[in-house]
C-alpha cells in the first residue's frame, strides 16, 4: 500500500481524553510534523483517539486507538448517511489556523453578503427555512428580520453556546474543530440586523473551545476579516439554566443568571435594552453554507417544515457512539440501527435491544423502540410527547428502567432551577421524592395519580422553559412505559 500524504489527528476534547496527544506524536515521529495536521471531532468519538490518513488518489483511511492500531472502516453507513453542512470543515481544517480556514472557504460568504443589502441577507435565510438549533425551533429567518425591523443603530448579536443538556456535544465540536465558522457566521448575522458588536457566551466546562475561541477571534480581528464586527467571549459559571436566552443576558450584563418574563422578547428588548439578536451555535454555522449555495439549496434538504440538516450526538447503549449530521426527516431507525450499530451484543453474546431513544435532554422525552420508524423532525418528535431539543440523543436498552431515567432528569432539574418561581423551585424536588419511591418500588396509586397532577401544574405555571419542560421526561415515559410505574406501585407483583 503506498503511504499516506498527510495525516489528520483529531484534537478535539473527547480524542484528547482518549490519549490524542500520544497518538498525535507517534505520527509526527513516524511521518513528519509537517505531514500531520491537527484537526476537530473525526465523529467516531467512541473509537478515538482518531487519526485519518489521506492519499494522493483521494482514498481516505481512518484509524482508531493511541498506535493507531484499529483500522476503521470510511464505507460504514456512519459516515456515508452523512451530509455534512454545519460540520463541512470540521475534521479537516486547522481549527488554530485562520489561513487553513480561508484556504477552505472561509469568509467567502461574508465578502459575498457584504455585497448585498441587509434585507437580501435575511430574505435568503427566510428562503432556506432555518430554525433555531438551540431547541425551540423559530424560524431563524424571522427573528432576524424582527430585529432588523427594530428602530435605532445600536443592535447586539449573541451566540449562545451553553450548551448544557447531558448527553449533548455538538456546539462543543463547532467551537473546538471549526471556530472561524461561527465566527463568520455571527459576522453575517451583524451585517443582516445592523449590529456592531457581538457576544458569545460560552460555558466554562468547554476550557478547550474558549481557547480556541479567543485564538480564533485574535487571528480575524488582526486580519481585518470581520470588517469592524467586534465579538467578545463571556464566560459562563455552570449554571444550566443560564442557557436560557433572557438569564443568559442578565449573566452578560453581569447580574444573575435568572431568567425573566417574556415579552419583551431579546429581538425587541435584549442586553442593556438593546435590539439583540440571539441564536445558538450550530444555527449561526449553517448560516455560511445557506449564503454561499443559496436558501434554496438548503430548504431542498429535509421535510416540509424541518429544513436542511441536523447535529445529533449520539450516545448511550449504542455500538457506535459519537457526532453525525444527516438530513432532517431521517428516521430514528436509520440513525439507531444502521449508522449507529444498534445496542451492543452483551456480555453472553445475546443480541441487544432497543429499548427507547432519549432526544430533547431534560426538556425532552423517550421515544419507544416501537416506534423508531418516526422522521427526526420537529413536529414528528413533539407528536410524541418528546422534542428535537438541540441534539443529544442518547439510546437506551433494557437494562434501564424509565422511573429511574425519570428520576435522573427531575433530579438535575431540580439541582438546576434557579429558584425564582415557586412551582419549579418546590414542584421539581417533589416531582424527584415521588420518582424515588416508584424507583425503590414503594409508591402508591395515590402517589401516581399525585406524579401526573403535580407533572401538568409544574408545566403550566412555571415561568421558564426549565420548568415548563421539567416534567416531559416523566409524562413521556408514563406515556409509553406506564406499565414500569404500576409495576413499581408497592404490592404489585415484580
Ligand atoms: C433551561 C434552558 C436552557 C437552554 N439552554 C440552551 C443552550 O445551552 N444553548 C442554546 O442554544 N439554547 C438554549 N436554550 C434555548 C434558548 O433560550 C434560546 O431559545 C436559543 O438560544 C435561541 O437560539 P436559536 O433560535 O438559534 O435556537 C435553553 C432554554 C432553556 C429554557
Ligand atoms: S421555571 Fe425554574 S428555572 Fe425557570 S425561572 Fe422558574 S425557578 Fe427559575
Amino acid at each position: 500500500m503506498k503511504a499516506a500524504i498527510s495525516w489528520r489527528c483529531c484534537d478535539a476534547t473527547s480524542c484528547r481524553a482518549a490519549g490524542a496527544a500520544a497518538l498525535r506524536q507517534r505520527l509526527v515521529a513516524q511521518h513528519g510534523v509537517e505531514r500531520v495536521k491537527s484537526v476537530g471531532c473525526l465523529r467516531l468519538c467512541g473509537q478515538g483517539p482518531l487519526a485519518a490518513a489521506d492519499h494522493e488518489d483521494g482514498r481516505v483511511e481512518l484509524f482508531g486507538g493511541v498506535a493507531a492500531e484499529r483500522q476503521l472502516d470510511p464505507e460504514h453507513p456512519f459516515f456515508t448517511l452523512q451530509r455534512s453542512v454545519v460540520l463541512e470543515r470540521c475534521g479537516l481544517v486547522d481549527p488554530g489556523c485562520l489561513d487553513d480556514a480561508l484556504a477552505q472557504g472561509a469568509y467567502t460568504a461574508l465578502a459575498a453578503c457584504r455585497q448585498l443589502a441587509p434585507k437580501a441577507v435575511v430574505e435568503e435565510l427566510e428562503r432556506s427555512g432555518l430554525r433555531g438549533r438551540g431547541g425551540a425551533g423559530y424560524p431563524t429567518g424571522r427573528k432576524w428580520q424582527l430585529v432588523a425591523a427594530q428602530p435605532g443603530s445600536s443592535k447586539v448579536v449573541v451566540c449562545n453556546a451553553d450548551e448544557g443538556d447531558p448527553g449533548a456535544f455538538m456546539d462543543r465540536a463547532v467551537l473546538e474543530g471549526d471556530p472561524h465558522r461561527l465566527l463568520e457566521g455571527m459576522a453575517i448575522a451583524a451585517h443582516a440586523v445592523g449590529a456592531s458588536e457581538g457576544f458569545i457566551y460560552v460555558r466554562a466546562e468547554y476550557p478547550l473551545a474558549i481557547e480556541r475561541l479567543r485564538r480564533a477571534i485574535a487571528a480575524a480581528e488582526t486580519r481585518g476579516v470581520l470588517a469592524g464586527f467586534a465579538i467578545q467571549l463571556r464566560i459562563g459559571a455552570g449554571a444550566y439554566v443560564c442557557g436560557e436566552e433572557t438569564a443568559l443576558l442578565h449573566s452578560i450584563e453581569g447580574g444573575r443568571g435568572t431568567p425573566r418574563p417574556r415579552p419583551p422578547y431579546p429581538a425587541v428588548s435584549g442586553l442593556w435594552g438593546l435590539p439583540t439578536l440571539i441564536n445558538n451555535v450550530e444555527t449561526f454555522a449553517a448560516v455560511p453554507a445557506i449564503l454561499r449555495q443559496g436558501g434554496a439549496w438548503y430548504g431542498a434538504m429535509g421535510t416540509a417544515t424541518s429544513k436542511g440538516t441536523k447535529v445529533f450526538a449520539l450516545s448511550g447503549a449504542i455500538t457506535h457512539t459519537g457526532l453525525i449530521e444527516v438530513e432532517m426527516g431521517t428516521s430514528l431507525r436509520t440513525i439507531v440501527e444502521t449508522m449507529g450499530g444498534g445496542v451492543p451484543a452483551n456480555p453472553n453474546g445475546s443480541l441487544g435491544v432497543v429499548k427507547a431513544v432519549q432526544t430533547g435532554g431534560p426538556s425532552g422525552g423517550c421515544v419507544p423502540a416501537a416506534l423508531l420508524d418516526t422522521p427526526v423532525d420537529y413536529e414528528s418528535l413533539q407528536a410524541l410527547g418528546s422534542i428535537m431539543g438541540s441534539g443529544g440523543m442518547v439510546v437506551i436498552d433494557e437494562s434501564l428502567a424509565m422511573p429511574e431515567l425519570a428520576r435522573y432528569f427531575m433530579g438535575f432539574c431540580a439541582a438546576e432551577s434557579c429558584g425564582k418561581c415557586l412551582p419549579c423551585r418546590a414542584g421539581t424536588v417533589q416531582l424527584e421524592q415521588l420518582l424515588d419511591r416508584f424507583v425503590e418500588r414503594r409508591a402508591t396509586g395515590a402517589d401516581l395519580v399525585q406524579l401526573e397532577q403535580l407533572c401538568g401544574m409544574v408545566k403550566a405555571t412555571s415561568l421558564c422553559g426549565l420548568g415548563q419542560s421539567a416534567p416531559n421526561p416523566v409524562l413521556s415515559t408514563l406515556r409509553f412505559f406506564r406499565a414500569e410505574y404500576e409495576a413499581a406501585i408497592a404490592g404489585a407483583a415484580p
